[in-house]
């Protein structure tokens, strides 16, 4: 293809894709194959990359992800972005109705929606294209958030049909579908992280990722319920929502117009049935004033609009039978009780089982065996027990209490001063806790042997041919092969095979030799010393270069480490002070793992701006100050503070110092744009 061939095929694909994304995400009606879909998707990824000069701004790949933010902009709001009133009292959503008939009499129809729990997000689109989405933040100010929300398939990157004004804001809420978020964490329970609670901290927490493609990966959704801008061609609530659906954005089904409160409640009690029904949470219902000249005289309090209430469901709540209490002993030691309850119908599912978190919330209940309790679903997937009924309770009846010792390894339980929770403090000798940690050091942020997985490592530490991580590197294929487990289908699991065949063996073994080579940044993630994440095992491997240093490093002197506080300091020393941490490492290191950084190994993205050196100045769309700063440096550029004849380039943001503009005018030193910079490293 010649260059202008290709320019026309970008164009195609990314109309088509465009049209496809449509089909499948609005109309849910697809028109062609996933796989076909993904194929479209890919040569326009491929051609993008290898003529970055043709990629549209708005191009559909962006919904794969790829982009970095370090540090996530604050962006005031063009419009304050208020909250609803909320209420959990029919009674106020009557008086409600009555203060709005008394204020207006006119006749007043309403639009009752769905209350969305998710993040609420505001989208601006100028022209027709994506350009700004910022979170809720602090009403008047939020995140930008705008690189992951575009990953987001549902959320036009730019819109169809026509007629959408030239600019406003679109406001609706990100949610994790159900499916989503079983996918999800699934996946984290896989990799030895803490599953989010709910799906809306899951949400949140996806969208101030710094990764927009693991953002993409996450599949997040929005609904869209609230168009903001000057000079709207709107005269309703509900038609604005019907032009918004038709420029591609994804509106609710689930709306009805209401004349009179028993319209009202109709709504809302068919709704507090069938939530669970639906592929999302919902928390209640929200009702809005339709008519948009009526919404303006009736106007906002401080808070909030005077033409719109928020129902909000209660939770749902049945009473059962307390059977006994097991204590679990998570991965990192913590120990939780977990109520076993005599089987009862709640929220849409049987629940048998409840957490009573910690030992405190333990106590404050006060539970005995055979107790009447109540129990809980809100939008925790785990219910909780809430509160005991007193009358029942059968005299005499045992008290339960928190356990001295280890179930699983017998060791005395510790608790830390002014902490709720209860750790078993052997964690290289109880089971749960050394799987966790296998569990962890194999995981894909840290050595990533993606051929071995939790439940394989679970099955080599039973049958004793793991039982710590350097015990990894002695596996051979006749250890291996033949291997396997079928666990059985448990009401929200299907059955599960896991066998080891000669490829996955192959595979396995592969990945450990494979790991070998893993800079020594992330060998210290995954060792697996408490509070040492991904970025504070960067921050040490780069301030101290190698394990031996970082091992005889003490207290004051781990301190000097950019973002390395007392806590982590001594969680680090305590690790090192354990012989048989030492020994592991020992042996690691016999093995060929990497325990020091090499130069070039910096972790550098590329070299792309090996012998530059920046001045960076001003403010800038995709990057914070010290951002573009840090961009420089992983592409093996310098950064230097003003401008000189050994300055590559300015890199000239917006407000640029206008002392760094003179000098380097006078200097000769070439200015460069952001989107010029993006291109170079790209
Ligand atoms: S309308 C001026 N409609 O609930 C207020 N909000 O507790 C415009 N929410 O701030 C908001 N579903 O984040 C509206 N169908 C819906 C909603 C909804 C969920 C969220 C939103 C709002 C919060 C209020």
């Amino acid at each position: 293809m010649n260059k202008e061939e290709v320019k026309k095929r970008i164009t195609d694909l990314s109309e088509q894709i465009r049209r496809h994304n449509y089909n499948y995400y609005i109309l849910s009606q697809p028109a062609i194959s996933d796989f076909e879909f993904d194929m479209m998707l890919e040569e326009l990824i491929r051609l993008e990359k290898e003529f970055p000069e043709f990629m549209e701004p708005d191009s559909p790949s962006q919904h794969v992800g790829g982009d970095i933010t370090r540090k996530f902009r604050q962006v005031r709001h063009k419009y304050p972005m208020l909250s609803l009133s909320n209420t959990y009292s029919e009674e106020e959503v009557r008086d409600f109705e009555t203060k709005i008939q008394k204020l207006i009499s006119e006749k007043i129809e309403y639009v009752c929606e769905l209350k969305f729990d998710g993040v609420a997000i505001g989208i601006t689109y100028k022209n027709g294209i994506l350009a700004q989405a910022v979170t809720r933040g602090d009403g008047i100010q939020g995140d930008d958030v705008t690189t992951n929300v575009r990953t987001i398939h549902n959320i036009p990157l730019r819109l169809h049909g026509t007629g959408y004004p030239m600019e406003f804001e679109i406001r609706g809420e990100i949610i994790l579908p159900h499916k989503s978020f079983e996918r999800l964490n699934d996946m984290r329970l896989e990799e030895g992280e803490e599953p989010f609670a709910n799906p809306r901290n899951a949400a949140s927490g996806s969208l101030k990722m710094q990764d927009s493609r693991e953002v993409a990966k996450r599949r997040l959704d929005c609904l869209l319920y609230y168009i903001l801008g000057d000079n709207l061609p709107f005269k309703t609530h509900y038609e604005s929502l019907a032009a918004a659906k038709s420029w591609g954005f994804n509106t609710s089904n689930y709306i009805a117009k209401c004349e009179n409160i028993s319209e009202i409640f109709e709504f809302i009690n068919t709704w507090n049935s069938a939530r669970y029904e639906l592929p999302f949470n919902i928390d209640g219902v929200v009702i809005k004033v339709n008519s948009l000249r009526q919404q303006e005289i009736l106007g906002y309090t401080a808070k909030s609009p005077r033409w719109a209430i928020a129902y909000k469901f209660k939770a749902e709540q049945a009473s059962t039978k307390l059977i006994s209490i097991d204590f679990q002993v998570g991965r990192t030691g913590a120990v939780t009780p977990v109520a076993n309850l005599a089987p009862v119908q709640l929220a849409g599912t049987t629940v048998k089982r409840a957490t009573l978190h910690n030992a405190d919330v333990l106590a404050a209940l006060d539970l005995r065996s055979g107790d009447r309790v109540l129990v809980e679903k809100g939008g925790e997937i785990i219910p909780k027990i809430i509160g005991v009924d007193l009358q029942q309770r059968i005299p005499d009846a045992r008290p339960l209490e928190f356990i001295k010792q280890c179930p699983e390894c017998g060791t005395p339980l510790i608790r830390n001063e002014g902490e709720a929770v209860f750790y078993c403090p052997n964690e290289s000798g109880c089971p749960p806790q050394i799987k966790g940690k296998l569990g962890h050091f194999i995981s894909r942020k840290a050595m990533d042997m993606d051929s071995l997985g939790y439940e394989k490592i679970e099955l080599l530490y039973d049958k004793g041919l793991i039982k710590d991580i350097a015990d990894l590197y002695d596996l051979t294929a006749d250890q291996l092969l033949g291997l396997g487990k079928v666990y059985a289908a448990t009401e929200d699991k299907k059955e599960k095979k896991i066998s080891f065949r000669e490829k996955t063996v192959e595979n396995i073994l592969k990945g450990i030799e494979k790991s070998k080579s893993i800079g020594f940044e992330r060998v210290l993630y995954a060792i697996g010393i408490r509070y040492v994440g991904e970025t504070v095992a960067k921050k040490l491997a780069d301030h101290f270069s190698s394990i031996d240093k970082l091992m005889s490093a003490n207290f004051d002197e781990l301190k000097e480490a950019e973002e390395i506080g007392d806590k982590i300091a001594q969680s680090i020393i305590k690790f090192f002070r354990d012989q048989k941490n030492i020994e592991i490492i020992r042996r690691l290191e016999e093995k060929g793992l990497q325990f020091e950084m090499h130069e070039g190994q910096k972790n550098l993205k590329s070299e792309k701006l090996k012998g530059m050196v920046f001045v960076a100045s001003g403010a800038f769309e995709h990057f914070s100050r010290d951002g573009i700063k840090k961009t420089i440096e992983d592409h093996g550029g310098k950064n230097a503070s003003s401008v000189s004849s050994k300055t590559t380039y300015l890199l000239a943001g917006e407000n640029t110092g206008p002392e760094k503009l003179k000098r380097a005018k006078s200097l000769g030193i070439p200015l460069i744009s952001e989107s010029d910079f993006q291109k170079l490293i790209m």
